[in-house]
């Protein structure tokens, strides 16, 4: 996608600005990602100054909270490559996040003032989100509520931004597209969690099951503690480093309990959801983004 191109060199053009070597040594060192953000915008608002500004602006906040993230998640690999932290340490990784986020927000400044609105609004959230992720993690969350909240603060509110922020410049109606993007994020979220159960490490990149040892009680493990009549034996594998014996255990619960095909299903019913909001909107790539998401392998 050449728009993605243009997108990237943008934001290597904001760095440039700040005048700093180390800063453009650290931007070289960043493996991208799939650019979901960038990828809406652009289908939403087509492709132009302003629309190419935003994807900057939101792939720069995007990357500086990922920074700050492998510091507190003291991880060592960042899609697939070693992360910033691990190349060189918390501090450079704290502070480089710190040069993104703040450029990206002197640019911001320089914008539509409502896109600015709810841009900086959902960064307030995604770092809300942040600490609930990481206070969820300290004991046994039983709570649907807690975690659905917890998904839309730290995964959605961006994703949910950028499509209502991309729709406002576009003069597009901004609810609709801001409902599809919500949707998005949580599916995608709940797919993510979904995938790590049902996956083997050779597909996921990482160690399977690896959500419930971290201390995250993502929706099918919320789904399966409610139905089991005994919840003492899921209770006692949390944060704990599991035997095959044991992920198989959770498994065979989770296909016997139906947590597992309920979970996908809600995902699919989000999913769904946004289709509906913007299938008026004569936007077809919208439509094939959610269904590719939502329509695959589990
Ligand atoms: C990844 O979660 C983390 C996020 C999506 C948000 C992190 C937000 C902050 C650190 C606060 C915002 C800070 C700034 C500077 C804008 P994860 O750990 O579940 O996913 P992962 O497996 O990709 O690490
Ligand atoms: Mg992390």
């Amino acid at each position: 996608m050449e728009e993605l191109q243009e997108v990237k060199n943008k934001i290597r053009s904001f760095i440039e600005e700040c005048n700093d070597e180390k800063s453009l040594e650290l931007l070289d060192k960043l493996a991208t990602g799939k650019m979901l953000r960038s990828k809406l915008i652009l289908k939403i608002a087509g492709v132009n100054e302003e629309s190419i500004k935003l994807c900057a602006v939101v792939e720069m906040i995007h990357a500086a909270s990922l920074l700050h993230d492998d510091v507190i998640d003291e991880a060592d690999t960042r899609r697939g490559k070693p992360s910033i932290n691990a190349l060189y340490d918390n501090k450079t990784s704290i502070m480089f996040g710190d040069v993104l986020y703040s450029k990206a927000f002197t640019e911001l400044s320089q914008m539509n003032k409502e896109v600015a609105y709810n841009v900086s609004n959902a960064v307030t959230l995604l770092s809300i989100g942040e600490m609930l992720d990481v206070n969820l993690t300290n004991e046994f969350n039983s709570s649907y509520d807690k975690y659905l909240d917890m998904i839309y603060k730290k995964t959605a509110s961006l994703i949910e931004a950028s499509a209502k922020s991309a729709a406002i410049l576009a003069g597009l109606d901004k609810e609709k597209y801001a409902l599809y993007g919500k949707n998005l994020g949580l599916a995608f979220q709940m797919i993510d969690d979904i995938l790590d159960i049902t996956q083997d490490s050779e597909t996921l990149g990482k160690p399977a099951m690896l959500d419930f040892v971290e201390g995250k009680v993502t929706i099918p493990y919320l789904l399966l503690h409610e139905r089991l009549e005994d919840k003492t034996k899921l209770e006692s594998l949390y944060k704990k480093e599991l035997s095959q014996d044991e992920s198989s255990w959770i498994k065979e619960q989770m296909q016997s309990t139906n947590a597992l095909t309920d979970s996908i299903t809600k995902a699919k019913e989000l999913g769904v959801e946004a289709i509906e909001a913007v299938k008026n909107e004569n936007n077809e790539s919208l439509i094939q983004i959610m269904s590719a998401m939502i329509e695959r392998e589990f």
